[in-house]
């Protein structure tokens, strides 16, 4: 049986950098959930298909082909990992990630690639819903305001012009959609462990997660 080892919280909390290099150390697959979300958001926004239109967006979802190949991921054999991270998916992806139907259809997709290999996954459910019964679930947090400096400096770096207030607005605002959604929504699982990240560093963080996971 292959091991999930699930990572959840809210955004920009560090997920997934230190889920990348859990993988990486050892030796399993990265599957980076939000951008499967963002993946099905990015095409709606091209399409022009209104987040509260479910319909329509269940459709595109049962329409389309996501694929993860060396860390990019692949909407209908095009690499659009930079496409995903642009404002607009970032304040449309909650509300479509709300669809319960939206949901059922990434968690079935979720649970097949890791029927065929080792998984660090990160996400909002991982821990809760679509793996209840992972052999190691983490539950990683951070201050809101240190979080939003993370993702501003990101976005800044990737060359978007965007203010630290819109950034606390834009994760605030998910995060409370990802919270209070009726289905699966974000929570920490009973059996996660939670790690704080306000003042740590990754690599104190990974070593941290690593020794749980070699204890
Ligand atoms: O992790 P990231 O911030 O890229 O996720 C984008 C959005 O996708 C989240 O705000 C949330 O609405 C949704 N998401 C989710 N369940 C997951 C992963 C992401 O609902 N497992």
């Amino acid at each position: 049986k292959n091991t999930v080892i699930a990572i959840d919280g809210p955004a920009g909390s560090g997920k997934s950098t230190i889920a990348k290099i859990i993988a990486n150390m050892l030796g399993y697959i990265y599957i980076d959930t939000g951008a499967m979300y963002r993946a099905i958001t990015y095409k709606a926004v091209k399409m022009d298909v209104d987040p509260d239109d479910e319909n329509g967006i269940v459709d595109i979802v049962r329409s389309s082909d996501i694929d993860f190949s060396d860390g990019k991921i692949l909407l209908d054999g095009e690499d659009i990992s930079e496409q995903i991270r642009m404002p607009v998916v970032n304040e449309r992806v909650s509300k479509i990630a709300s669809i319960k139907d939206v949901r059922l259809m990434m968690v079935d997709l979720q649970r097949k690639i890791a029927g065929k290999h080792n998984v660090v996954m990160d996400g909002r459910d991982i821990g809760t819903h679509v793996f209840p019964d992972a052999k190691y679930k983490f539950y990683v947090e951070a201050d809101i305001v240190e979080r939003a400096k993370r993702r501003h400096l990101e976005m800044v770096e990737k060359g978007y012009e965007i203010k630290l207030s819109s950034v606390i607005e834009d994760l605030s605002e998910r995060d409370r959609q990802d919270r209070t959604r009726e289905f699966a929504p974000l929570v920490k699982a009973e059996d996660a462990i939670a790690i704080d990240t306000t003042t740590k560093n990754i690599e104190q963080v990974t070593q941290d997660i690593l020794h749980y996971i070699r204890r």
